[in-house]
C-alpha cells in the first residue's frame, strides 16, 4: 500500500500500529502486584490504510485492541484488530474503501449505502462477553481471551440498533445500561434505550426523541436515575443538504439534560436546560434525596468539529479544554435551571472513578490532563486523582516527551474500599517510540509506578479501556 500523509492524526504516536503481535513476557522494573490478575482491555483509532484523499478524521480509523494479560505478576501483550465488516472488505481490497474523514461522501461507490463500523472507542466487558464499540453501529463481540472478533451482536435479535460506546455497567446489579442515538436512521432525534441483564439478556428497550439530534457520546446513571446529557454538536440534514458539516458546533442550542427515574420510562424525562457547552466524559453522577449530582469535564464548545456554517473554530477555542464541573439538579424545585460550579481548573478528560461506585456518590476521581505544553492532538502528559472529599488532587507526571492515556482503575482481589486498588495507564515514552503499561497505588499516585511493564511496541493514542477482573483470562491462550 501507499504510505499514509502527514496529517496530524496519522503522525507521531496518532500514527497506527500496523502489526498484530504477541508478547509472551514482558520486561517489568519493579513489581506487579499479587492481588492484581486479570486483563486490561484498551482501545483506538489503528487506521489500517491511508484516507482516501487528504482529509482524515482522528474518530474515523478502524479500532484495535490492546490487550494486557496480567497473572503471578507477569504480564502477557496481545493487540488485533476489530475485524468489522469494514475491515474485512477493505483487507480483501488491499485498500480503504470507507472514507475516514466526517463527509456525506461514503467513499468508494462499492461501500455506497453500507454502514461505517470502526468499533474503535470502547471495549466493555460484561456478562462474559467482550463487547468493541463506535457509538455508530451495533456492538462487535470479541472473545475476552484471545482478542479474536466474534461478530456482531443483536443482543439476540432484541436489539440491533447503535449503541454507545459508553454504556455504565451498574456493580451492584450487574446490569448494563446503554443509549443509542440517531436510532430511526441517519439524522434523527431518535434515542433508544436498553438495560441489559446480569445474565447479558436484553430486559428493555424502548425509544424517545431527544429535543434535536445531536452527537451524544456518554450519558450517566445513579441508582435511582439516568441521565441523558444532549450538547449542541447538532446533526442537521437541512444542513446536510445544503452541502454544510455533518456535524458542527452550534451555539444557538441549549444545552439540555434529561434526568428519568430509573424505575420509569423514557416518557417521564424531565429536561433541564443551560448554555451551550460541550462534554464528551461525565466522570460519575448520584442520586441524594431530591438532588442529582453530576461530575463531569465540560468544553467551552465541541472540539475537533466545524461551526454550522462549516466554518472552523475560532482560535481561541478550537483547542479550549475542559475543566471537572459539578452541575447539582434540584428535583424537587419548579425550575429547568441547573446549578453549574467548578471543581477545579486543570485542562483534564477521560474521567474514571472506581466502576464499583458507578452511581453511587463517589469521592475519588481520576483523568488524564495536560500541566505541560499544549502539543497537537492535545496528548496528555498527567494522571491526576481527584480527592473530593478533601477537595484535594495528587498529580504523577512520567517525564518530559512521555504521554498518559485514560487512567482505568483495578479494584486489589477482594478489597471492598473505593479506590482500594491501582490505577493503570499506558505510557508512550516518546523519545524511545515505545509504550509502557505503568501501574500506580490508587490512593498514592504521585509516587509514581509501582510497577512497570515495558512493551516491545508502541500503543498509539487511543481512547477508552476498561479491566477485567475475571479468573482466568489472563492464562488462556498460550
Ligand atoms: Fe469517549
Amino acid at each position: 500500500m501507499k504510505s499514509f500523509p502527514a496529517l496530524p492524526y496519522l503522525s507521531g504516536n496518532f500514527a497506527p500500529l500496523l502489526a498484530e503481535c504477541d508478547a509472551g513476557d514482558i520486561v517489568i522494573e519493579g513489581e506487579i502486584p499479587r492481588d492484581l490478575q486479570g486483563a486490561l482491555y484498551r482501545t483506538g483509532p489503528n487506521p489500517m490504510f491511508p484516507p482516501l484523499g487528504n482529509s482524515h478524521h482522528w474518530f474515523l480509523g478502524e479500532g484495535m485492541v490492546h490487550g494486557f494479560f496480567i497473572e503471578d505478576s507477569r504480564v502477557r501483550y496481545r493487540n488485533r484488530w476489530v475485524q468489522t465488516h469494514q475491515y474485512q472488505e477493505q483487507r480483501k481490497a488491499g485498500r480503504r474503501l470507507y472514507n475516514s474523514a466526517f463527509s456525506f461522501d461514503p467513499g468508494d461507490p462499492s461501500v455506497e449505502g453500507k454502514q461505517r463500523n470502526v468499533a474503535n472507542t470502547n471495549i466493555v466487558p460484561h456478562a462474559g462477553k467482550l463487547y468493541a464499540l463506535d457509538e455508530g453501529s451495533s456492538p462487535v463481540l470479541m472473545d475476552p481471551a484471545t482478542l479474536e472478533t466474534i461478530g456482531p451482536s443483536t443482543f439476540d435479535g432484541r436489539y440491533t440498533g447503535p449503541m454507545t460506546a459508553h454504556p455504565k455497567i451498574d456493580a451492584r446489579t450487574g446490569e448494563m445500561f446503554f443509549f443509542g442515538y440517531m436510532a430511526a436512521g441517519p439524522g434523527t432525534p431518535d434515542i433508544s434505550f436498553t438495560v441489559v441483564g446480569r445474565d447479558g439478556k436484553v430486559v428493555r428497550s424502548e425509544m424517545f426523541k431527544a429535543p434535536y439530534a445531536s452527537m451524544v457520546h456518554d450519558f450517566a446513571i445513579t441508582d435511582q436515575h439516568i441521565i441523558f446529557p444532549i450538547f449542541p454538536a447538532t446533526i442537521d440534514l437541512g444542513r446536510i443538504m445544503k452541502g454544510g458539516p455533518l456535524i458542527a458546533w452550534d451555539p444557538e442550542q441549549p444545552s439540555l439534560i434529561g434526568i428519568m427515574p430509573r424505575a420509569g420510562t423514557t416518557s417521564e424525562i424531565r429536561w433541564f436546560k443551560g448554555p451551550p457547552a460541550y462534554v464528551y466524559h461525565p466522570m460519575n453522577s448520584f442520586t441524594e434525596g431530591n438532588t442529582v449530582t453530576l461530575d463531569l469535564c465540560v468544553y467551552p464548545r465541541v472540539p475537533l468539529f466545524p461551526n454550522a456554517d462549516g466554518s472552523r473554530a475560532p482560535s481561541n477555542l478550537a483547542d479550549a479544554p475542559a475543566r471537572l464541573e459539578r452541575w447539582t439538579f434540584d428535583l424537587a424545585a419548579n425550575t429547568d435551571q441547573f446549578k453549574r460550579e467548578p471543581l477545579d481548573d486543570l485542562a483534564t478528560e477521560f474521567p474514571r472513578i472506581d466502576d464499583r461506585w458507578t452511581g453511587l456518590k463517589h469521592r475519588h476521581g481520576y483523568t488524564g490532563a495536560i500541566l505541560g505544553e499544549k502539543l497537537p492532538g492535545s496528548p496528555f502528559d498527567t494522571i491526576v486523582h481527584f480527592d473530593l472529599g478533601k477537595n484535594a488532587r495528587e498529580t504523577w507526571t512520567p517525564g518530559p516527551g512521555d504521554f498518559v492515556m485514560e487512567p482505568i482503575f483495578a479494584p486489589k482481589a477482594a478489597s471492598k474500599a473505593e479506590a482500594d486498588g491501582y490505577l493503570l495507564t499506558v505510557v508512550f515514552r516518546g523519545n524511545e517510540n515505545r509504550s509502557d503499561l505503568v501501574v500506580l497505588d490508587a490512593q498514592n499516585v504521585k509516587a509514581g509506578p509501582i510497577a512497570t511493564a515495558k512493551l516491545p511496541v508502541r500503543v498509539p493514542f487511543g481512547f477508552h479501556g476498561n479491566w477485567n477482573p475475571l479468573n482466568g483470562v489472563a492464562h488462556q491462550h498460550e
